[in-house]
């Protein structure tokens, strides 16, 4: 584990579409803000189905397009040492966060919520599971994601208010 001050943690079920996207994006916000030596980034799965696998190949390939590359991830399952380890643990729908509630141990003194809490203008509160869904599903994920994690790097970084607008 590094040395960073603040560490983030996103949580789907597989841990091969949502949570990786969103940890190869936080984790590009971050490096562009020149934060990586202070905001670690990392993401699992509530389900350990995939643990091992590279993310979804249409995953990889819609944040391809915006370049991220999301090719060198690798699926892993949560672990109640997680509770130790990350400042922000952050579900992508409130499924996955009742899991966490349900592991979370009574003393966690992190922030536990849902990603879009850092998205207000999203107008949703969860990002849509895309593995069964349709193909710009994974765009939309994007979307979501990248909204969200200007709104968590202000929050993180003290610049401001959660209520973050994506990038032009
Ligand atoms: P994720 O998507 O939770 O965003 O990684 C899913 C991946 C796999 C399955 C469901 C959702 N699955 O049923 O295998």
């Amino acid at each position: 584990m590094s040395t960073a001050e603040t560490r983030v943690l996103f949580v789907c079920l597989g841990n091969i579409c949502r949570s990786p996207t969103a940890q190869g994006v936080f984790a590009q916000f971050v490096d562009h803000s020149d934060l990586s030596h202070r905001i670690a980034v990392d993401s699992c799965g509530t389900a350990d189905w995939h643990t091992g696998k590279a993310p979804d190949e249409r995953a990889i390939a819609a944040a391809a397009e915006r370049n991220y590359d999301l090719s060198a991830l690798r699926a892993r399952h949560i672990t109640s040492e997680d509770f130790n380890r990350f400042d922000y643990i952050l579900a992508m729908d409130e499924s996955n966060l009742r899991t966490l509630v349900e592991l979370c141990p009574a003393d966690y003194h992190g922030h536990l919520s849902l990603l879009l809490d850092f998205y207000p203008g999203a107008g949703m509160s969860e990002v849509p599971d895309p593995y069964y869904g349709a193909a710009d599903g994974f765009a939309r994920v994007l979307d979501l994601i990248e909204g969200a994690s200007a709104g968590l790097l202000r929050a993180i970084s003290g610049q401001g208010r959660a209520d973050a607008h994506p990038p032009q």
